[in-house]
Formats: C-alpha cells, structure tokens, sequence
C-alpha cells in the first residue's frame, strides 16, 4: 500500500505526527520531496527543535529557503517563540488598553499580566504563520512536519483554547462598552474591538481549515512497538474529538530481514505489534515502511523511503 490522494487538487495542508523518533521528520520530507515533481511545495517545521535541516542536509532556517537540486520544493522552520514575541510587540498598545478600560488594575500589574501568556496563543501563532503561507497561495501544497504528539495536540487544541480567552474578554469588554454608551450614548469600536476580531477571525478560519477533509490531512506515523501504538491511539482520539479525519497511517521501522539473530528477533518480536496495528487500525489504509540499516538522511536516502509512500 502506498499513500493516497496527496495528489488531489483541494488537499493544501499535509500534516504529520507521532510519538519522538517514530520518523515523522523523515515521511514529511520524503512526502514533500515527491510531491514536488508535481507540485510546488512548501515544507513547514514546526517542531521546536527543528530537524528538517539534518534531514535535506540544507541548513533551512526562519526564511523560506529554495532546496538545492530540486525545483519546486521550498522550506521554512517556524519559531513560534518569535512570531509570538512580534506579535505582542505589535499589539502591546492594545492589550495594555484592554486592561486598562476593563480591569482597575495598575501599569505594573498590566505589564505583569501581559508577560503571562494567552491559553493557546504561542500555538496560533506558528498555525496563523501557516494560515498565511496557504492564504498568499504561493504554493500548491503544504507538508508540516510536526512535533512529537503532546505538542502537535496542544497546537491542535490552541483555537479551543484561544477562543474560550478571546469569549471572556469580549464579555469583558461588552460591559465597558454598555457603560460608555450609558454615559455617551454612543460607541465608536476601537483597536482593541478590532484586535479582537482579528483574533477570533484566525482562530475560525484555522478551526475551519483543520476540521475540511479535503483541503487538510493528518497523517499518522506509528513503528511496531507497544508504547507507539499507545500513543497513537491517544492521539487518534484527540483528533476525532477536534474533527480532524485520519484515513492512512504510517508503519515505520518494519524488520523485514531475517539474516541473523539480531533481525529474527527483532523481527519475531514485531509479528504481534504488527498483528495489533492491524486489529487497532483496522479501518485506516496502512503504509509499511522497512526498517533501513542507515539512517535516512540526504536526498538519496530520503527518495529510497519515499519509495514505500508513492508509486512512482
Ligand atoms: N525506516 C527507517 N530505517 C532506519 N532509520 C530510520 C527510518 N526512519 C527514520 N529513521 C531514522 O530514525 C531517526 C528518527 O527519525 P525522524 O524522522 O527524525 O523521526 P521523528 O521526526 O519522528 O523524531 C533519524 O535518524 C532517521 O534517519
Ligand atoms: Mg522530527
């Protein structure tokens, strides 16, 4: 079995995840690496310790950056620490505002405040950076290679998160307004309304964006052991409760050599995770990747486990 359906037209946004060290970093390269003959792909990174650099062996970084040899694939690690950073910068006006028409707190307690974070906020960022990238239309596809699970969930769940915060504030703010225009008798919205909005904005048109099948797949990737099944399964509730579809997943590290003791063992010892993949599963298309006696990395090598993805 190979990977289906990367190819259609509407499908934009190609996700992986799983547990750490599973090969994510290695099937999202390989994908966009594929992909590219067809289509002009932007690789993201957005786990925070970006490894898409070892892996093209191409120092990337917080550019876009056009990859060496190959036309129509470019690459990009997303610092959520830093698009955070700018964005509270840019908006720091605003949000001292809000504090200060709705709270009676003082100048040093708002500035506490704002060095808290917002629930959610870091994850919108580096998910609004991707929003961006698809919404200038630059590309026809983009391949996210995310962080181990318990990251890539709270990235998930951020726009939940986000909205609660954003629906306080508004009640918050509805009562400042119901006042001025008590004393005033008129409202005029301000930046901070603004502000508001804009946020709410991103966080629907992410939530729309993740929860549409055809414009948006996760792909899981899961080796024969029982702590990766686990963590899979955990992670494939979290996406059904979020409305996120999985409909393929991705079975690395597979022994398929029986030549001497190490690999008949290690092989007989996968027989029944594989056979619990499949009941576990059962109702997802599973692609098989073997286990390589290299490590993946450079082109070359990432072709030969694109090889097990794609038929061509
Ligand atoms: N099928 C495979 N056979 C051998 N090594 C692999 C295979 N898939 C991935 N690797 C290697 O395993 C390590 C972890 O893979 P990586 O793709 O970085 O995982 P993740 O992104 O999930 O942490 C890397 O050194 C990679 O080259
Ligand atoms: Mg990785």
């Amino acid at each position: 079995m190979v990977l289906k359906g990367l190819q259609n037209r509407d499908l934009k946004l190609i996700l992986f995840g799983g547990k750490g060290g599973v090969g994510k970093t290695s099937c999202a390269v390989a994908t966009a690496i594929n992909l590219s003959k067809n289509f002009k792909t932007l690789l993201i990174s957005t786990d925070p310790a970006h490894s898409i650099s070892d892996s093209l062996e191409q120092n990337i970084g917080f550019r876009q950056q056009q990859i060496n040899n190959i036309t129509h694939l470019t690459a990009i690690e997303i610092a959520a620490d830093e698009a955070i950073a700018t964005y509270m910068e840019q908006h720091e006006a605003e949000f001292r505002k809000f504090f200060d028409t709705t709270t009676n707190l003082d100048q040093e307690d708002i500035t506490q405040l704002m060095n808290l974070s917002i629930p959610g906020i870091d994850e919108i960022m580096s998910f609004k950076s991707i929003l961006d990238f698809i919404e200038e239309g630059n590309y026809d596809k983009y391949v996210v290679d995310a962080a181990p699970t318990g990251h890539t969930l709270r990235l998930l769940a951020s726009p939940k998160l986000l909205d609660e915060w954003i629906k306080v504030a508004a009640s918050i703010r509805w009562k400042y307004r119901y006042m001025i225009t008590s004393f005033s008798g008129s409202y005029q919205p301000d930046d901070v309304d603004t502000l508001l909005l804009d946020l709410k904005r991103s966080v629907k048109r992410i939530e729309r964006l993740l929860s549409d099948n055809t414009r948006c797949e996760f792909i899981p990737v899961c080796v024969p052991e029982q702590m990766a099944i686990n963590e899979t399964q955990r992670l494939l509730i979290s996406l059904k409760k979020l409305t996120i579809d999985v409909k393929q997943i991705i079975v690395n590290h597979v022994m398929e050599s029986e030549e001497g003791d190490f690999c008949r063992r290690k092989k007989a010892y996968q027989i029944n995770y594989l056979k619990m993949i499949d009941e576990t599963f059962g109702n997802m298309t599973k692609v098989y990747i073997p286990m390589f006696p290299e490590e993946v990395k450079g082109i070359t090598a990432l072709n030969q486990l694109g090889a097990y993805l794609f038929d061509d």
